[in-house]
């Protein structure tokens, strides 16, 4: 199959990698002409696992290739994919459709003969509709099929995420666009992993569905955990306890500072308004959004609180400031909430993180940069553990608390026990919900 990706962000870029390993001929293509001359000489703009050694296997065998014109790669293409951002709009929690809807109208004007137009964007119902307006108002002779294949994949982990998915939802309305999809997916087909065929709508209100209800099983914890500092219950045997019910499940129990990143946020938002605009509030969704921001503003209470009432001119170590582990994304982190509420406490706030400098620091004015956990310590008056890396999970906690003016930690990932702490030297431990 021949396939034209639109946009080699997180998703466009591992989906065009991964998609050519499968055999398929991939052109990727975006706007931005410095992204496309760091992925034709080679390099990946993103930090994101295993991703460059795939590029490097494909382009070198001849499937993968980078380009700014969008009309070379969509002519004699068998499935174009739309894989542009969809940020929140400014102003009133809409999915902005901008790059999607512009995509369209290039695509529209660029297709040479028969084409799926598949949106792999997070797009409110209704929009695959308006990108099959948006391509035949462009070219009215054109024949096309529109599909909806909403994307899962985690970033940190993606190539894993999207080579073995829990499963891969493809809206179609045609026996046409239906065969075509099968067959770009056919390896995953062939080992079994399951493919949902489904409607247009249903497959635009999957994804949705999907990242609420996961933000709102993160939020749930995260209200427990509150709950459990109160009454003297550990968070962490109790998401054991209830995780280990089959109807439940242990995945994302984990209580934290709130969820962050670049779906959540704005995908939990554009569902609210989707509710409003059909009459039928998400009250469920509305009220996750509304406690995530309280879970935020809790973290920073509890920094403040460890640190005898006040951070005003206390020097405090942030280790970590990306969403989660293993990416290089900032988009809607906590960090992004928690250290200009101490910046404005009056803090000094010194700040390391393995990938996160480089969006990190025009994200996060008025911080110091540090090379690793020690040195962002060292006359530190507290340590905050804000992104659960891995290098911030074997710590030599004796030798973190010596380089400290007065050892305390805010784990806020609950890596660390009060004990082993405690018996490094630290005065003061505060985790999350226990
Ligand atoms: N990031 C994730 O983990 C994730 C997971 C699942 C779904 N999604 C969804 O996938 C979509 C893309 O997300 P992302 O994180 O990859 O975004 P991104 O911002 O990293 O990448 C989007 C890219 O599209 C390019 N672009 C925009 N308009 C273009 C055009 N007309 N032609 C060519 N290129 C164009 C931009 O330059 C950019 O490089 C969003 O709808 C998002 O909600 C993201």
């Amino acid at each position: 199959m021949k396939i034209a990706m639109i946009g080699t962000g997180y998703v466009g870029l591992v989906s065009g990698v991964c998609f050519s390993d499968f055999g398929h001929d991939v052109i990727c293509v975006d706007k931005d002409p410095g992204k496309i001359d760091r992925l034709r000489a080679g390099e990946v703009p993103i930090f994101e696992p295993g991703l460059q050694d795939l590029m490097a296997k494909n382009v070198a065998a001849g499937r993968l290739s980078f380009t700014l014109d969008l009309a070379e790669a969509v002519a004699g293409a068998d499935a174009v994919f739309i894989a542009v951002g969809t940020p929140t709009r400014r102003g009133d929690g809409h999915a902005d459709l901008t790059y999607v809807m512009a995509a369209a109208a290039e695509i529209g004007a660029a297709l040479t003969g028969y084409a799926v137009v598949v949106t792999k964007s997070t797009v409110p119902v209704g929009t695959n509709r308006k990108v099959a307006e948006a391509v035949a108002a462009a070219n009215p002779a054109a024949t096309f099929d529109v599909a909806s294949n909403p994307e899962f994949l985690r970033e940190g982990a993606a190539i894993d995420d999207f080579m073995r998915p829990d499963r891969v939802v493809v809206g179609v309305e045609s026996d046409r666009a239906k065969k075509v999809m099968s067959d770009i997916y056919r390896p995953l087909f062939l080992r079994e992993f399951p493919i949902v065929f489904t409607g247009l709508e249903s497959a635009e209100m999957i994804k949705y569905a999907a990242n609420a209800f996961l933000a709102t099983k993160i939020t749930f914890i995260n209200e427990i955990a509150a709950l459990c500092e109160r009454v003297g219950a550990d968070i962490k045997a109790v998401s054991k306890g209830i995780g280990l019910d089959g109807r439940i499940g242990n995945k994302f129990l984990h209580a934290g500072p709130g969820y962050g990143g670049s779906c959540f946020p704005k995908d939990t938002k554009a569902l609210a308004r989707i509710g409003q605009d059909h009459a039928v509030p998400m009250q469920i969704t509305e009220t996750v959004i509304r406690v995530n921001e309280e879970v935020k503003a809790r973290m920073v209470e509890k920094i403040v609180d460890l640190c005898g009432g006040t951070v005003n001119g206390k020097t405090v170590a942030i280790l970590g400031v990306t969403f989660k582990p293993n990416t290089d994304d900032m988009r809607d982190a906590p960090s992004l909430t928690i250290v200009p509420a101490l910046v404005g406490n009056g803090a000094r706030v010194r700040v390391t993180d393995p990938e996160g400098q480089r969006e990190g620091e025009a994200l996060l004015p008025g911080v110091t940069w540090c090379e690793n956990a020690y040195q962002a310590s060292q006359g530190a008056d507290i340590v905050v553990i804000l992104t659960e890396w891995n290098e911030f999970r074997a710590l030599d906690l004796a030798k973190l608390a010596g380089k400290m003016a007065t050892p305390r930690m805010a784990d806020l990932r609950n890596i660390y026990n009060r004990d082993d702490v405690a018996a490094a030297g630290f005065t003061a431990y505060a985790g999350v919900g226990r």
